[in-house]
This record gives C-alpha cells, structure tokens and sequence, in this order.
C-alpha cells in the first residue's frame, strides 16, 4: 500500500484527541502543603514542621502552621473538585497527625478528618486516592535517626496499618510513597528537603530503608484492605537525556538514571539493585544494611506505577569536578547526588515556568515510552504534572492563566500520543488543585487550579480550572 503524503494530518481532521471514558482524571495534592491546622486534634510536628522553624530554610520563613487551611475548609475544597467534574484526588495522610509520635495507637480525630473528607469525595462520586507518606515523617522518629535507620520503615509498616483498618473500607488505591527520591536525596543529600542533613551516605541509607518501607506498607495493605483494592507507589522518575550522544555524556547519563531511578524501580519492580548503583557508589557504602530477605520484602506486585512528570533532565561528563546547577526545589547548593560528581547539570532549552523547569512534553511521552518497554504489564498513572506560573487575580477577580492552559495542553497531548502508540496510561491527576506551600519556595510558587488569596483563604478557580474540567467532561482534548 502506498501512502499518501501527509497521511497523519488528513486522517485527523478535527484534530482532537479522545481519551477512554475510563480514563481517571483527577487533581492531587498532599497533607503538608494544603492542610494548615498543624497543632490541632492531637497532631505534632513532622520534620516540615521543625524545617520550616528553621532560620533560612524556607523562602520568606513560610511555613505550613496555615497553608490553604483545608483541614477546615475541606468541604469547600470538595466541593470545588465536583465543580471540576473530576472522577478522582489525590490526597495524602498525615502521619503526625494520625500517629503523632510514629508510634502507639491511632488518635481518633486524625482519623476522623480523613474519614469525613473521603465519606464526602464518595458521596459526590470522585475516587479517593490515599498516599500514606507525601513528606511529613513524625519529629520523633527524626530524632530517632529518621528514613537512614531500619526502625522507620518498620514504624511505617505499623502506621499503614492503622491507616488501613480504619480506612480500608471506603478508600479503594492506595499509594505507599510520594517521591523517594526527594524524601532521600533532597532529605539527607543535598538539604533542599526536611530534614536537612547533607550526608550522601545517609541519603543512601534512606533510599533502602523507604523501599524496605514501601514493601512492608504493602504487604499491610494487602493483609487489610479488599483483594479488588489497589496498591501502589509515585516515582518521580526522572527523564535523563545525555547533552551529546558522546560515550562520555551516555555514561553520565546511565550514572544519574541508576541513582534518580533504578534505586527504586530495581528493588521495587524487579526484585534486585543494579549492578552499576553498586560500583558507582562503592566509595561510600557496601550497602551491608541490605539483609537477607529485604529484596523480596520489597518487590511486592503493584496494581499501577505512579509517575510524577515535570520536566526532562540533561546532563554531560564533567571533565573537572562536576557542576550542579540546581534541583529546582530549594536554595540548598549542596549536590544532591551522591558519586556523582562527574557529571554537570544544563538546563534544557526552551520555556521555563516559574520554578525555572524547561517546557518539555517530548520528555513525557518518551518517559512513558520506556516505562512501558521496561515494564510491559505496569499499568501507568501520571500521578502529578502540572506547572507553576506567576498567577495573580485581575481587578474583575479573574485569573487569566493561558500559560498553565498551554503546558497542560502539551503535556495530555504526550500522553494521549503515548497511549495511541500502545502505552497503557489509566489515569491524570493534575499537580494541583489548590496553590499551596511549595516547600523550600513557601508559598511563592502557584501550581494550583485554583487560586488561594492566602490573607483571606478565598478560593478562585482559575481559567485553567475551566478548562481542565471540560477536558475532564467530555475526555476531549481539543487544538
Ligand atoms: C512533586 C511533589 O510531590 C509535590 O509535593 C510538589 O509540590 C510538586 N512536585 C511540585 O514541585
């Protein structure tokens, strides 16, 4: 058969893009970032608590003691979410308010919030989807060594446990962590994240003992929660493109893809660590608190990847000492990679947003592209994208925000090519809802759907919240 030129364009010719009426389109968020409420009912500091009180750590001294005050407002923000027409949202427990001190029984208010909040999501017909662990450890399981030590992973296990029994019966995904690799290498790697330590051993330490934490978590999900119930986890697996097909730069490459990825998806999906993290690594840990057994604890079967997409990574061999620009979530100048120091970090060309992170669709569709080659039985959820823009509210109260509309557009694009192209993507969960406090940055960065006016709370969804919700309606993406 011959075809004709420009066959692709003639066979689209409205050029829209129809997703599955079961694709779950969703918005996500997490406890620490929107909640606020941070000394009531019983809950104690986490170590965002403890970070935020430290001097210089978040920009202007922003802490989350308020943030969009969801802990009253939830109805409100439920609400919002029906408006959106969303079909699922992503939320996260917080620990230190379930299980203040990481350890002991359940206090019953904690629990009560998160019951209330998913009875409501049910009732206007949106999925709950639960991530046990989005950052907030309980301070005292810090000061006990924190995610280094093998003790917190056990703690976590007992706390998916109590969070299961008491919710198992109304929430139907879960998800056991949030980015590792930030709770890690952010964590006690480069000092961008709570707790702030610069160890990149103990950075090391943390990855094993968070996936020693995933596996136990699941396995105390699976004891407790339905068999037709999902379990899971959210890699932010890093897209990484050499800056020239040279040996050297393909190498720096494979070194940044083993520490920011397979760290995770080896244990977590295949059952073994890559060879290379070992060699890599070998000047700082023999890595002797893997024990016997840890492997197969942690490669537990999942019923989807989450994947949390942003923006591609680029990096060359450093002929001299290594470079590393920034990792974009905070002002720590400390690498957050641990051997890694041949390597440089380039900003990719193109747009940036208002974190300074390169508009790259590309990146997503390729990301998914090799996820589902590495992975052919995986399902994929995109867990989070999203963007933050400099958004503010115009005289008329409106929030024109076309750039967020534009990147969204990009980026469901990539996936519905991804999926058209045999990729088996389920679901978009768009980063955020709400603005919120965005870590290092506080509340300088804006990625919701909405608008908060944080002097007040007032809520005003945004034009891109018009638009996600008719993209969400009609599971339509129009040019
Ligand atoms: C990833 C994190 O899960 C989320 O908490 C954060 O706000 C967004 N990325 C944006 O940086």
């Amino acid at each position: 058969m011959v075809t004709a030129p420009h066959a692709q364009t003639a066979s689209a010719p409205d050029a829209s893009r129809t997703f599955p009426e079961d694709f779950l389109w969703g918005t996500a968020t997490a406890a620490y970032q929107i909640e606020g409420a941070a000394a009531e009912d019983g809950r104690t500091p986490s170590i965002w608590d403890t970070y935020a009180r430290t001097p210089g750590r978040v920009r202007n001294g922003d802490t989350g003691d308020i943030a969009t005050d969801h802990y009253h407002r939830w109805r409100e923000d439920v609400a919002l979410m029906a408006d959106l027409g969303v079909g699922a949202y992503r939320f996260s427990l917080a620990w230190p308010r379930i299980q203040p001190t990481g350890r002991g029984p359940a206090v019953q208010k904690g629990l009560d919030f998160y019951r209330r909040l998913v009875d409501e999501l049910l009732e206007k017909g949106i999925q709950p989807v639960a991530t046990l662990y989005h950052w907030d450890l309980p301070q005292e399981l810090e000061d006990a060594g924190g995610w280094p030590e093998r003790a917190t992973a056990e703690r976590f296990a007992a706390y998916a446990a109590l969070a299961a029994d008491a919710l198992g019966d109304r929430v139907k995904t879960w998800t056991t962590l949030n980015e590792p690799w930030c709770s890690a290498f952010l964590g006690y790697g480069s000092g961008a994240h709570a707790p702030g330590r610069t160890d990149p051993v103990a950075a090391l330490r943390a990855a094993h003992h968070l996936n020693l934490a995933h596996g136990l978590a699941v396995q105390a999900l699976r004891d407790r929660i339905p068999a037709d119930a999902r379990c899971s986890v959210t890699l932010n697996i890093h897209h990484v493109r050499p800056l020239t097909g040279s040996d050297a730069d393909t190498d720096a490459a494979r070194r940044i893809d083993a520490l920011a990825n397979r760290v995770f998806t080896g244990p977590m999906l295949r059952g073994a660590y890559p060879d290379d993290l070992f060699e890599d690594t070998a000047a700082l840990t023999d890595w002797h608190y893997v024990q016997d057994g840890d492997l197969e604890l942690i490669n537990q079967p999942l019923d989807f990847l989450g994947v949390n997409y942003y923006s591609p990574t680029l990096v060359s061999r450093a002929e001299d000492g290594g470079s590393h620009t920034s990792d974009g979530h905070g002002g720590s100048t400390r690498s957050p990679w641990p051997a890694a120091d041949r390597v440089a970090f380039h900003q990719p060309p193109g747009d940036t947003t208002a974190m300074g992170w390169a508009v790259d669709p590309s990146g997503l569709y390729d990301l998914l592209r090799r996820l589902s080659s590495d992975f052919p039985e995986l399902p994929l959820v995109i867990t989070e994208n999203g963007a933050a823009f400099d958004d503010y509210a115009d005289p008329a109260g409106h929030v024109n925000d076309t750039a967020r509309i534009a990147y969204l557009h990009g980026h469901l694009a990539a996936v519905h090519r991804a999926r058209t192209d045999g990729v088996d993507v389920r679901g978009y969960f768009l980063w955020s809802l709400l603005d919120n406090f965005e870590w290092a940055h506080g509340y300088s960065k804006r990625f919701g759907l909405v608008y908060v006016d944080y002097p007040t709370g007032t809520r005003i969804p945004k034009a891109s919240a018009r638009w996600y919700a008719e993209v969400a309606r009609t599971g339509v993406l129009r040019d």
